[in-house]
């Protein structure tokens, strides 16, 4: 089975969501370690709470990024992981990670990519004016946030949102969206081809791609 290493700085609400789809059997991977930067993380303690090694790698313990991630490298190969899912993690990843993870690192982000990449995404999208926006799950490269793009779920902007009531409407998509791209990569379903992936045994069928025709089957 598939083996997880997730990196989780905040709240851990994806963590939790991948946590639960694990443990229920809905995707084909188990979760072989949570790692945070930041002590006390709320992700750390439901890593704990259901008995998945949670490890603490401060930043300030490292001389520099490199370091950093190299030691992150050694701790994810002692844990055997095969694939590494970002979940709220708040530090650039360097070359370092990235190729010892070539094309096995995903990452969440609460906007419809290309548009609101970086920080604040709900805060972009409001002070745009868009109608629509949502979350995407991406294979992760060196850019931020422009990796190859594996399921995307929209999610309407509604004329009283604030960046709280939006980030709350997207979140309940990411939980959903977020354990259907790893359990799609878990099934080498995920075939990149340059900046896009195809989902093999897809229908493709482009009536339903705005709700993600990969979540529903
Ligand atoms: C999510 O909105 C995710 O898109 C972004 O950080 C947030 C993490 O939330 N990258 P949580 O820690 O999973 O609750």
């Amino acid at each position: 089975m598939m083996r997880i290493g997730i990196l989780a700085s905040g709240s851990g609400s994806n963590l939790q969501a991948i946590l639960d789809a694990c443990a229920h059997g809905s995707i084909p991977a188990q979760v072989a370690a949570v790692m945070s930067n930041v002590a006390g993380a709320r992700a750390l303690s439901r890593a704990e709470e259901a008995g998945v090694p949670a490890l603490l790698l401060a930043h300030g313990a490292y001389p520099s990024r490199d370091a950093y991630d190299a030691e992150m490298v050694s701790l994810l190969r002692r844990h055997q992981v095969d694939l590494v899912c970002l979940a709220g993690f708040m530090r650039l990843i360097t070359p370092v990670l990235l190729s010892a993870f070539q094309n096995r690192i995903l990452n969440i982000h609460p906007s419809l990519l290309p548009a609101y990449p970086g920080m604040h995404a709900v805060r972009q999208a409001l002070k745009a004016g868009a109608r629509v926006s949502g979350c995407t799950v991406h294979i992760v490269d060196e850019g931020t946030d422009t990796g190859p793009i594996v399921i995307q779920a929209a999610v309407p902007v509604l004329d009283g949102d604030t960046e709280e009531t939006l980030a709350a409407r997207i979140l309940v998509q990411e939980h959903r969206c977020y354990p259907r791209a790893i359990s799609l990569m878990a099934q080498g379903r995920v075939e990149i081809d340059g900046r896009r992936v195809r989902i093999k045994g897809s229908s493709g069928d482009p009536t339903r791609t705005l709700s993600s025709p990969e979540l529903s089957d």
